[in-house]
């Protein structure tokens, strides 16, 4: 089966739900090109809200081709005197409307890029046809000359609804079994990006022609090692400490899972040795320093670990590894971590009432610990119990887990 992203390819301006002051201004900016002051537009917005497929639908509808060329081919000036320049120049009395499009622009990085740029400069002065720039950021200081000679045309995140509306729509013609609230869910997790959302469509409907309830609820789940994927991405692949440093803030996985995520997918991805030498030292300062200070409870030093294994893991290296390389979690080991560090946390408490209780740790267990939730439930007794059992904050923190 082909992908639905592919199927649904919106052929006409009435397939883009939700851009249509957009799409108007960008039809006159083609259709009126040659009286307009700027050769170019730049299309700029989060991914996933119809830049791309509006060029193509625009330009489908009027009866004009699309020259599409990669932002990357800038990066070699012959090549894309090659791709472009015979299309620019060749104006034959028949020849069809063009318009030339250079997609996703944010590929080209500042400093190895300059010719880059220049280079599209300078086809947006020379060229007899339209121009359009995608960009996700346009804003970045190395686009500003781009930025002032161009259209600019803002595509914003679409609304839960527009997104909606995309899903509904592919669902009654793939005849996808499906409630609206349900419907409605997925498209307000998007966030605005309807490629994101179709692509989930088909995983949650792949082989069962059925959206439900609990297939969205697992995907909460996928989505969370997405993020930790994505983080570890920005770590390894960045030597910007800036966006280095903030890689684990939207991660819901906690320190000694961060911790056991980038042990595992490092040596994948650093193969210098004294890079990688570099990087596990980073990692075994952040291990030791993460368990004196559980040990000595002094939490607020936890900001300094997060700075080594974030900013001191992406320094370690001198220029980032081209490799593709697939992370993946720790399987057997971290589970088998985590379930130790689940039976320890309650051993540990089980000991502090026995020594209170003068009863054994594996009485306590057995007799006591299955109700202490119950108790833990009762705001009055939660005071009570961490006082008197003295239980610090992981293993209180531990026990309100506990409570159903
Ligand atoms: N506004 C929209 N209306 C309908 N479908 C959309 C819209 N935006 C995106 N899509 C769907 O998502 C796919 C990807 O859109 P695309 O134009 O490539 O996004 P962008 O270039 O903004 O990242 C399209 O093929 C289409 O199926
Ligand atoms: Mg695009």
């Amino acid at each position: 089966m082909q992908p639905l992203i592919r199927k649904y390819i919106p052929k006409t301006e009435k397939d883009i739900i939700g851009q249509e002051e957009n799409l108007k201004q960008l039809k006159n900016f083609i259709l009126n090109f040659k009286n307009q002051k700027k050769n170019s537009a730049l299309i700029y917005g989060p991914s996933g809200t119809g830049k791309t497929c509006s060029v193509y639908a625009i330009a489908n509808e009027i009866g004009f081709e699309v020259i599409e060329v990669n932002a990357s081919d800038f990066r070699n000036a012959e090549q894309i005197n090659q791709k472009v320049g015979n299309a620019i120049k060749q104006q034959s009395l028949f020849a069809k409307g063009k318009v030339i499009l250079v997609d996703e622009i944010d590929g080209l990085s500042g400093r190895e890029d300059r010719g880059g740029i220049q280079a599209i400069t300078k086809l947006i002065q020379d060229s007899a046809y339209p121009i359009i720039l995608t960009a996700t950021n346009p804003f970045d200081n190395k686009f500003s000359s781009l930025r002032s000679k161009s259209n600019m045309i803002e595509f914003k995140a679409l609304d839960y609804m527009s997104v909606f509306n995309i899903l509904k729509k592919i669902c009654e013609n793939e005849k996808i079994k499906h409630e609206d609230v349900v419907l409605k869910a997925l498209s307000r997790r998007a966030g605005g990006d309807a490629r994101a959302a179709i692509n989930d469509l088909q995983n949650l409907t792949q082989g069962k022609n059925e959206l439900t309830k609990e297939s969205l609820e697992e995907l909460s789940d996928r989505n969370k090692t997405d993020s930790i994927m994505t983080a570890l991405n920005k770590i390894f692949k960045t030597t910007d400490l800036k966006i280095a440093v903030s890689a684990f803030d939207n991660v819901e996985e906690d320190l000694n899972e961060q911790l056991l995520w980038i042990d595992e997918n490092l040596p994948k991805e650093y193969t210098k040795p004294q890079e990688l030498a570099k990087a596990y030292d980073m990692l075994s300062k952040a291990d030791v320093f993460n368990r004196r200070i559980r040990r000595w409870q002094h939490y607020r030093f936890l900001v300094y670990i997060n700075a080594l294994i974030t900013a001191g893991i992406a320094a370690a290296k001198n220029e980032k590894y081209k490799n593709l390389v697939e992370y993946k979690p720790t399987g057997r080991i971290l589970k088998i971590w985590w379930a130790n560090q689940r039976i320890a946390k309650k051993k540990d408490i089980a000991g502090k009432i026995a020594s209170r209780t003068h009863s054994s740790k594996k009485e306590i267990l057995k007799s006591t610990m299955p109700y202490l939730p119950v108790m833990f439930k009762n705001k009055e007794m939660r005071g009570n119990i961490i006082s008197q059992l003295d239980l610090n904050d992981e293993e209180a923190e531990w026990l309100k887990s506990q409570v159903k």
